[in-house]
Protein backbone atom coordinates (compact mmCIF):
# COMPACT_ATOMS: atom_id res chain seq x y z
CA UNK A 1 0.00 0.00 0.00
CA UNK A 2 1.22 3.49 -0.94
CA UNK A 3 1.98 5.48 2.32
CA UNK A 4 1.34 9.37 1.63
CA UNK A 5 4.05 9.76 4.38
CA UNK A 6 6.68 8.02 2.79
CA UNK A 7 9.30 9.70 0.60
CA UNK A 8 10.54 6.37 -0.63
CA UNK A 9 9.72 2.96 0.02
CA UNK A 10 11.80 0.15 -2.32
CA UNK A 11 11.66 -3.71 -1.41
CA UNK A 12 13.47 -6.82 -2.17
CA UNK A 13 15.56 -4.42 -4.97
CA UNK A 14 18.22 -5.73 -7.37
CA UNK A 15 20.42 -4.65 -9.71
CA UNK A 16 22.23 -7.11 -12.10
CA UNK A 17 24.74 -5.07 -15.05
CA UNK A 18 25.22 -7.45 -18.36
CA UNK A 19 25.66 -10.78 -17.45
CA UNK A 20 27.52 -9.90 -13.71
CA UNK A 21 25.96 -11.58 -10.88
CA UNK A 22 24.11 -9.15 -9.50
CA UNK A 23 25.75 -6.17 -7.24
CA UNK A 24 22.84 -5.29 -5.15
CA UNK A 25 20.61 -8.12 -3.89
CA UNK A 26 17.37 -8.64 -1.10
CA UNK A 27 17.79 -4.86 -0.78
CA UNK A 28 14.69 -2.81 1.37
CA UNK A 29 14.77 0.78 2.22
CA UNK A 30 12.79 2.79 3.23
CA UNK A 31 12.68 7.09 4.16
CA UNK A 32 10.18 8.65 5.63
CA UNK A 33 9.31 12.58 4.69
CA UNK A 34 11.57 14.83 7.08
CA UNK A 35 13.78 11.64 7.61
CA UNK A 36 17.82 11.42 6.62
CA UNK A 37 18.21 7.80 6.32
CA UNK A 38 21.88 6.84 5.40
CA UNK A 39 23.54 3.87 3.54
CA UNK A 40 26.94 3.36 4.82
CA UNK A 41 29.43 0.68 3.10
CA UNK A 42 32.75 -0.08 2.14
CA UNK A 43 33.31 1.03 -1.82
CA UNK A 44 32.01 -1.51 -4.24
CA UNK A 45 29.37 -2.49 -1.65
CA UNK A 46 26.69 -1.28 -4.37
CA UNK A 47 25.76 2.48 -3.12
CA UNK A 48 25.84 4.43 -6.28
CA UNK A 49 23.93 1.45 -7.81
CA UNK A 50 21.12 1.79 -5.54
CA UNK A 51 21.24 5.30 -5.62
CA UNK A 52 21.22 5.64 -9.46
CA UNK A 53 18.23 3.33 -9.58
CA UNK A 54 16.20 5.62 -6.84
CA UNK A 55 16.49 8.14 -9.86
CA UNK A 56 16.22 6.27 -12.92
CA UNK A 57 19.60 6.77 -13.66
CA UNK A 58 21.06 3.35 -14.32
CA UNK A 59 22.86 2.46 -18.04
CA UNK A 60 20.71 0.35 -20.09
CA UNK A 61 23.07 -2.30 -19.39
CA UNK A 62 21.88 -3.08 -15.68
CA UNK A 63 18.62 -4.58 -15.02
CA UNK A 64 16.26 -4.07 -11.76
CA UNK A 65 13.83 -5.70 -10.04
CA UNK A 66 12.35 -4.90 -6.95
CA UNK A 67 8.82 -5.99 -5.35
CA UNK A 68 7.92 -2.55 -4.13
CA UNK A 69 9.72 0.70 -5.69
CA UNK A 70 7.35 3.56 -4.71
CA UNK A 71 8.59 7.40 -4.57
CA UNK A 72 6.41 10.19 -2.82
CA UNK A 73 3.59 8.25 -3.70
CA UNK A 74 4.38 7.18 -7.37
CA UNK A 75 4.88 3.92 -8.22
CA UNK A 76 8.17 3.40 -9.97
CA UNK A 77 7.96 -0.18 -10.75
CA UNK A 78 9.03 -0.92 -14.14
CA UNK A 79 8.81 2.77 -14.80
CA UNK A 80 9.63 3.99 -18.38
CA UNK A 81 12.09 7.32 -19.21
CA UNK A 82 8.92 9.52 -19.69
CA UNK A 83 7.50 7.94 -16.48
CA UNK A 84 10.31 8.64 -14.57
CA UNK A 85 10.67 12.73 -16.56
CA UNK A 86 7.59 13.13 -14.53
CA UNK A 87 9.29 12.46 -10.83
CA UNK A 88 12.93 13.20 -11.53
CA UNK A 89 13.29 17.42 -10.39
CA UNK A 90 10.24 17.47 -8.93
CA UNK A 91 9.56 14.31 -6.37
CA UNK A 92 13.33 13.42 -6.36
CA UNK A 93 16.45 14.61 -7.02
CA UNK A 94 19.81 13.64 -6.63
CA UNK A 95 23.71 15.35 -5.79
CA UNK A 96 26.70 13.68 -6.81
CA UNK A 97 30.29 13.76 -5.49
CA UNK A 98 31.54 16.11 -7.64
CA UNK A 99 30.11 19.16 -8.17
CA UNK A 100 32.00 20.46 -10.87
CA UNK A 101 30.75 17.96 -12.86
CA UNK A 102 27.42 18.32 -12.13
CA UNK A 103 27.52 22.13 -13.59
CA UNK A 104 27.50 23.82 -16.89
CA UNK A 105 31.02 25.14 -16.91
CA UNK A 106 29.67 27.70 -19.54
CA UNK A 107 26.54 29.47 -18.18
CA UNK A 108 26.20 31.79 -14.82
CA UNK A 109 24.76 29.83 -12.16
CA UNK A 110 21.73 31.92 -11.75
CA UNK A 111 20.51 30.91 -15.20
CA UNK A 112 21.21 27.17 -14.42
CA UNK A 113 18.84 27.35 -11.08
CA UNK A 114 16.25 29.79 -13.44
CA UNK A 115 16.45 26.49 -15.62
CA UNK A 116 15.38 23.99 -13.73
CA UNK A 117 12.21 26.20 -12.32
CA UNK A 118 11.03 27.01 -15.81
CA UNK A 119 11.77 23.18 -17.22
CA UNK A 120 9.44 22.20 -13.54
CA UNK A 121 6.95 25.27 -14.45
CA UNK A 122 8.31 26.66 -11.04
CA UNK A 123 8.46 30.08 -12.92
CA UNK A 124 8.17 31.77 -15.75
CA UNK A 125 10.77 34.11 -17.37
CA UNK A 126 9.97 36.84 -15.11
CA UNK A 127 9.98 35.34 -12.05
CA UNK A 128 12.75 32.96 -13.00
CA UNK A 129 15.86 35.31 -11.53
CA UNK A 130 14.08 36.03 -8.68
CA UNK A 131 13.09 32.88 -7.57
CA UNK A 132 16.52 31.51 -8.41
CA UNK A 133 17.84 34.02 -5.93
CA UNK A 134 15.45 33.31 -3.00
CA UNK A 135 16.90 29.10 -4.08
CA UNK A 136 20.45 30.24 -3.64
CA UNK A 137 19.59 32.29 -0.20
CA UNK A 138 17.76 29.13 1.04
CA UNK A 139 21.18 27.17 0.09
CA UNK A 140 23.07 29.99 2.32
CA UNK A 141 24.99 31.25 -0.30
CA UNK A 142 26.72 34.08 0.72
CA UNK A 143 26.49 37.16 -1.04
CA UNK A 144 23.74 35.78 -3.29
CA UNK A 145 22.74 38.40 -5.65
CA UNK A 146 25.83 39.32 -6.60
CA UNK A 147 27.16 35.25 -7.34
CA UNK A 148 23.78 34.81 -9.73
CA UNK A 149 26.36 35.66 -12.14
CA UNK A 150 29.28 33.99 -11.26
CA UNK A 151 30.43 30.98 -13.62
CA UNK A 152 30.71 27.95 -11.61
CA UNK A 153 34.78 28.02 -11.57
CA UNK A 154 34.56 31.63 -9.50
CA UNK A 155 33.10 29.78 -6.76
CA UNK A 156 34.73 27.14 -4.42
CA UNK A 157 34.21 23.48 -3.67
CA UNK A 158 31.64 24.10 -1.61
CA UNK A 159 29.63 26.86 -2.79
CA UNK A 160 29.45 24.60 -6.06
CA UNK A 161 27.76 22.25 -3.83
CA UNK A 162 25.53 24.73 -3.00
CA UNK A 163 24.61 25.69 -5.89
CA UNK A 164 23.98 22.01 -6.78
CA UNK A 165 22.22 21.43 -3.94
CA UNK A 166 20.07 24.43 -4.97
CA UNK A 167 19.09 23.15 -8.21
CA UNK A 168 17.97 19.68 -6.69
CA UNK A 169 15.70 20.91 -4.40
CA UNK A 170 14.28 23.84 -6.71
CA UNK A 171 11.31 22.79 -7.37
CA UNK A 172 10.54 21.20 -3.84
CA UNK A 173 11.37 17.51 -4.27
CA UNK A 174 9.82 14.82 -1.78
CA UNK A 175 12.59 12.71 -1.63
CA UNK A 176 16.95 14.02 -1.94
CA UNK A 177 19.34 11.48 -2.89
CA UNK A 178 22.86 12.39 -2.12
CA UNK A 179 24.86 10.30 -2.74
CA UNK A 180 28.84 11.12 -1.17
CA UNK A 181 28.07 14.74 -1.75
CA UNK A 182 31.22 15.91 0.76
CA UNK A 183 33.63 13.25 0.11
CA UNK A 184 35.31 16.23 -2.29
CA UNK A 185 35.15 18.99 0.45
CA UNK A 186 37.61 19.11 2.84
CA UNK A 187 36.45 18.84 6.51
CA UNK A 188 34.99 22.20 7.87
CA UNK A 189 33.46 22.86 4.11
CA UNK A 190 32.07 18.99 4.69
CA UNK A 191 30.61 19.98 8.18
CA UNK A 192 28.75 23.14 6.42
CA UNK A 193 27.22 21.16 3.86
CA UNK A 194 26.35 18.52 6.42
CA UNK A 195 24.85 21.51 8.36
CA UNK A 196 22.70 22.58 5.16
CA UNK A 197 21.04 19.36 4.14
CA UNK A 198 20.03 19.01 8.04
CA UNK A 199 18.21 22.77 7.81
CA UNK A 200 16.45 22.03 4.21
CA UNK A 201 15.32 18.81 5.28
CA UNK A 202 14.26 20.88 8.43
CA UNK A 203 12.59 23.90 6.36
CA UNK A 204 11.38 21.43 3.44
CA UNK A 205 10.11 18.54 4.88
CA UNK A 206 11.80 16.07 2.26
CA UNK A 207 12.77 13.03 2.99
CA UNK A 208 16.74 12.34 2.52
CA UNK A 209 18.89 9.19 1.70
CA UNK A 210 22.58 10.03 2.37
CA UNK A 211 25.17 7.47 0.99
CA UNK A 212 28.55 7.51 2.32
CA UNK A 213 31.10 5.25 2.97
CA UNK A 214 32.06 7.79 6.10
CA UNK A 215 30.73 6.75 9.35
CA UNK A 216 31.33 9.76 11.22
CA UNK A 217 29.12 11.86 8.60
CA UNK A 218 26.49 9.45 8.95
CA UNK A 219 26.03 9.82 12.81
CA UNK A 220 26.50 13.57 12.97
CA UNK A 221 23.88 13.42 10.58
CA UNK A 222 21.10 10.56 9.77
CA UNK A 223 18.45 9.07 11.85
CA UNK A 224 18.54 5.68 10.76
CA UNK A 225 21.18 3.83 8.96
CA UNK A 226 21.66 0.84 6.53
CA UNK A 227 24.90 -1.01 6.61
CA UNK A 228 25.83 -2.48 2.85
CA UNK A 229 28.23 -5.41 2.23
CA UNK A 230 28.60 -7.03 -1.03
CA UNK A 231 25.52 -6.03 -2.23
CA UNK A 232 23.43 -6.13 0.70
CA UNK A 233 22.07 -4.75 3.85
CA UNK A 234 23.77 -6.47 6.83
CA UNK A 235 22.30 -4.29 9.58
CA UNK A 236 19.44 -1.46 10.24
CA UNK A 237 18.44 0.39 12.69
CA UNK A 238 18.70 4.06 14.78
CA UNK A 239 22.15 5.78 13.82
CA UNK A 240 22.41 5.49 17.27
CA UNK A 241 21.94 2.32 17.86
CA UNK A 242 23.52 0.74 14.79
CA UNK A 243 26.85 3.22 15.49
CA UNK A 244 27.16 2.86 19.58
CA UNK A 245 26.17 -0.87 19.54
CA UNK A 246 26.05 -2.84 16.35
CA UNK A 247 25.34 -6.23 16.16
CA UNK A 248 26.40 -7.49 12.59
CA UNK A 249 30.20 -8.42 12.47
CA UNK A 250 30.63 -6.76 9.44
CA UNK A 251 29.45 -3.13 11.15
CA UNK A 252 31.71 -4.11 13.84
CA UNK A 253 34.52 -4.59 12.05
CA UNK A 254 33.75 -1.36 10.22
CA UNK A 255 33.49 0.72 13.08
CA UNK A 256 36.58 -0.97 14.60
CA UNK A 257 38.24 0.10 11.19
CA UNK A 258 37.98 3.98 12.32
CA UNK A 259 40.81 5.52 13.94
CA UNK A 260 40.48 7.01 17.40
CA UNK A 261 42.11 9.34 18.98
CA UNK A 262 41.75 6.93 22.27
CA UNK A 263 44.25 5.11 20.59
CA UNK A 264 48.02 5.20 21.00
CA UNK A 265 48.89 6.49 17.00
CA UNK A 266 51.70 3.38 16.41
CA UNK A 267 48.68 0.48 17.43
CA UNK A 268 47.47 -1.25 13.95
CA UNK A 269 44.77 0.31 12.89
CA UNK A 270 42.17 -3.40 12.66
CA UNK A 271 41.73 -4.09 9.19
CA UNK A 272 38.37 -5.61 7.63
CA UNK A 273 39.10 -8.91 6.67
CA UNK A 274 38.39 -9.78 2.78
CA UNK A 275 36.10 -13.16 3.50
CA UNK A 276 33.25 -13.97 2.67
CA UNK A 277 32.01 -14.86 6.19
CA UNK A 278 30.15 -11.88 6.72
CA UNK A 279 27.86 -12.45 3.94
CA UNK A 280 26.55 -15.81 5.89
CA UNK A 281 25.38 -14.14 8.92
CA UNK A 282 21.92 -13.04 9.18
CA UNK A 283 21.30 -9.43 8.85
CA UNK A 284 20.33 -7.45 11.75
CA UNK A 285 16.94 -5.53 10.44
CA UNK A 286 15.11 -3.14 12.68
CA UNK A 287 12.27 -1.87 11.39
CA UNK A 288 11.93 1.72 12.04
CA UNK A 289 9.49 3.07 14.67
N1 LIG B 1 28.02 0.87 -15.02
C1 LIG B 1 28.43 -0.28 -14.48
N2 LIG B 1 28.69 -1.36 -15.24
C2 LIG B 1 29.10 -2.53 -14.69
N3 LIG B 1 29.26 -2.72 -13.37
C3 LIG B 1 29.02 -1.69 -12.56
C4 LIG B 1 28.60 -0.42 -13.05
N4 LIG B 1 28.42 0.41 -11.99
C5 LIG B 1 28.75 -0.31 -10.90
N5 LIG B 1 29.11 -1.56 -11.22
C6 LIG B 1 29.50 -2.63 -10.28
O1 LIG B 1 28.58 -2.70 -9.22
C7 LIG B 1 29.24 -2.89 -7.99
C8 LIG B 1 28.78 -1.80 -7.00
O2 LIG B 1 29.25 -0.54 -7.46
P1 LIG B 1 28.71 0.82 -6.86
O3 LIG B 1 27.24 0.77 -6.83
O4 LIG B 1 29.36 1.91 -7.62
O5 LIG B 1 29.28 0.74 -5.37
P2 LIG B 1 29.66 1.90 -4.33
O6 LIG B 1 28.94 3.14 -4.72
O7 LIG B 1 29.22 1.35 -3.01
O8 LIG B 1 31.14 2.05 -4.39
C9 LIG B 1 30.73 -2.86 -8.28
O9 LIG B 1 31.18 -4.19 -8.28
C10 LIG B 1 30.84 -2.26 -9.63
O10 LIG B 1 31.89 -2.81 -10.36
MG1 LIG C 1 29.66 5.11 -5.04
Amino acid sequence: MIDATDALRVEDLSIAYGTAPPSVSGVSLRVRKGEIVGVIGESGSGKSSIALAMMGLLPDSARVAASTMEIAGSDMKGATELDWGQVRGLKASMVFQEPMSALNPCMRIGPQIAEVLQIHGKADKKQARARALEILRLVQMPDAEKRLDYYPHQLSGGQRQRVVIAIAVAAGPDLLVADEPTTALDVTVQAQILDLIRSLRDETGMGVLFISHDLGVIGQLCERVAVMYRGRVVETGTARRVLEDPQHPYTKALLESIPRPSVPVRSPLAVIPAVNDFAEVPAVLEEAS
